[in-house]
């Protein structure tokens, strides 16, 4: 195996120590299902010294000036670029991505602390005219406070960085807990920080499989004033009716149902390659995955063998092999979770186009799926597959692809595609998603906000929208300043 270097203690206070009762978390390789590494494994006693350590650095981190800040991020960012090759290894063998992927995600992860390095310079606030001359209104912006973020396995670099890199410029401190699959790649971002030099205390690590304790801690100490969480909707459920016990604020980027939508005047080369990333990136391990594809019926046959005759050439395997384009499944419960959604299509009807098995060996790898003939009444229609199913629906005019589109509590995002303008704005003004991909499977980005209506979320991550969700608004209202010189 290639040599890859990351901590294996938990951050707390600028140093990687033991967890306090001697824990240690397994990480495994999902392509292998080999032991890969140890890490300290967080206790609850962990998770409050390193809550701790993030409110004793809070002062100093807040009170640099934006532009010492964004000094320190600048460098993480180059850390990161340095490290390049050991930060997408590291996430191949415990993700199980595709290197090209994990390269892909190093860039991505690095390019929001490069956008934070820069807005951390423009957390501005303003004055407003007030209604008597002797008065001056001000609004001042100023950090939360001290952040609890979680993150999930399917990114792990990138919504740690989503997260982390908005709240340090916006001079908050933080604490961590990355998802127990990955969390090499969480305690490497974590050391490049340190290199970077950011102060002892600002970023706090405590991986663990103990999730419920650690988030316990956390949820239950008013001293976090902030929870930002990427994973499923009913954990983000769980997390606002805890937050609300002290008020705590909350971003939460949760669960989606993606459709896919390809009207008959789409360019179908265009839609046919934006599959491959709306569906086979990280397996279909990614919440804006394109779950429901909706095809205009009268293209729906050249659609699918398209789409079977793409599919068929990808690549599965070890995603150390440079030719492979589709990794496993993260474990068994979520390769057993993508197999039950294909058999439960297969029993109510769907026809198998292409896949729909596992693939014999060691590693948790499902074969990429083809099923048309999909309705309403099937899991894949209805509950995120996250896996790589690329599953086809129907529809017969315009009105009926948007009502089938916004059928589902969920409103991550979606996807369409056609070359006619005025059902472009159409469309998109009425889809009901945070996240519109129009002729465009890849539309994640750090400049643009990510983030859903409905069931999918609340608040935004990326763009200038990140910056807000770290940020406190406050209004001084001055008076007796006077209305002449003396
Ligand atoms: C996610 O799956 O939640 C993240 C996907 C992305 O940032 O593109």
């Amino acid at each position: 195996m290639q040599a890859w270097h990351a901590p294996t203690g938990m951050l707390i206070g600028g140093d990687f120590r033991p967890a306090g009762d001697g824990g240690l978390l397994k990480v495994e390789n999902p392509a292998t299902a080999e032991s890969l590494a140890e890490v300290a494994d967080g206790a609850p006693e962990d998770a409050r010294a390193a809550l701790d350590a993030a409110h004793t650095a809070f002062p100093a981190w807040r009170s640099a000036s934006a532009y010492e800040r964004a000094a320190v991020l600048r460098r993480w960012f180059e850390r990161m670029q340095e490290d390049r090759e050991n930060l997408a290894l590291l996430m191949t063998l415990e993700n199980g991505k595709p290197l090209k992927e994990s390269y892909a995600e190093v860039d991505y992860a690095a390019s929001f602390v490069e956008w934070f390095s820069e807005e951390a310079k423009r957390a501005y606030g303003r004055t407003v005219p007030a209604t008597r001359a002797e008065k001056r209104i001000l609004v001042l912006r100023q950090p939360v406070g001290v952040v609890a973020a979680i993150t999930p396995w399917n990114f792990p670099a990138a919504m740690i960085t989503r997260k982390v890199a908005p709240a340090l410029a916006a001079g908050c401190t933080v604490v961590l807990k990355p998802a127990p699959e990955t969390p090499l790649t969480a305690l490497r971002l974590g050391e490049l920080l340190k290199e970077a030099g950011a102060p002892p205390g600002v970023l706090n690590i405590v991986p663990t499989s103990r999730a419920q304790e650690v988030a316990g801690v956390w949820l239950a100490d008013p001293r976090v004033r902030k929870i930002t969480f990427t994973g499923s909707t009913p954990v983000g459920k769980e997390l606002m009716r805890k937050a609300a016990g002290n008020v705590q604020r909350l971003s939460l980027e949760l669960g989606g149902q993606a459709p896919f939508v390809v009207f008959a005047d789409a360019d179908l080369d265009v839609a046919v390659a934006a599959i491959a990333t709306a569906k086979f990136r990280n397996a279909g391990q990614t919440c804006i995955a394109a779950n429901r594809i909706l095809v205009a019926h009268e293209i729906a046959e050249e659609f699918t063998q398209r789409i079977v005759e793409k599919v068929s050439a990808m690549r599965t395997g070890s995603g150390l092999d440079p030719q492979v384009e589709v990794g496993p499944m993260i474990n068994d419960k979520g390769r057993a979770k993508v197999l039950r959604h294909v058999d439960d299509a297969i029993s109510l009807g769907a026809q198998v186009r292409l896949g729909g098995r596992t693939i014999a060996g060691p590693g948790y790898f499902v074969e990429p799926t083809v099923l048309s003939g999909v309705t309403r009444r099937m899991l894949v229609m209805r509950e995120e597959t996250f896996g790589p199913v690329i599953a086809i629906s129907t529809f017969s005019s315009e009105a009926e692809a948007v009502a089938m589109a916004n059928d589902t509590e969920f409103g991550l995002a979606a996807y369409f595609f056609t070359r006619d303008a005025g059902r472009a704005w159409r469309v998109a003004e009425h889809l009901d998603y945070g996240i519109i991909g129009l002729n465009d499977g890849a539309p994640s980005t750090a400049q643009a906000p990510f983030g859903g209506f409905k069931e999918s979320g609340v608040g935004r991550e990326g763009g200038i929208e990140g910056m807000d969700a770290f940020l406190e608004t406050k209004y001084v209202s001055w008076g007796a300043v006077g209305t002449d010189l003396p």
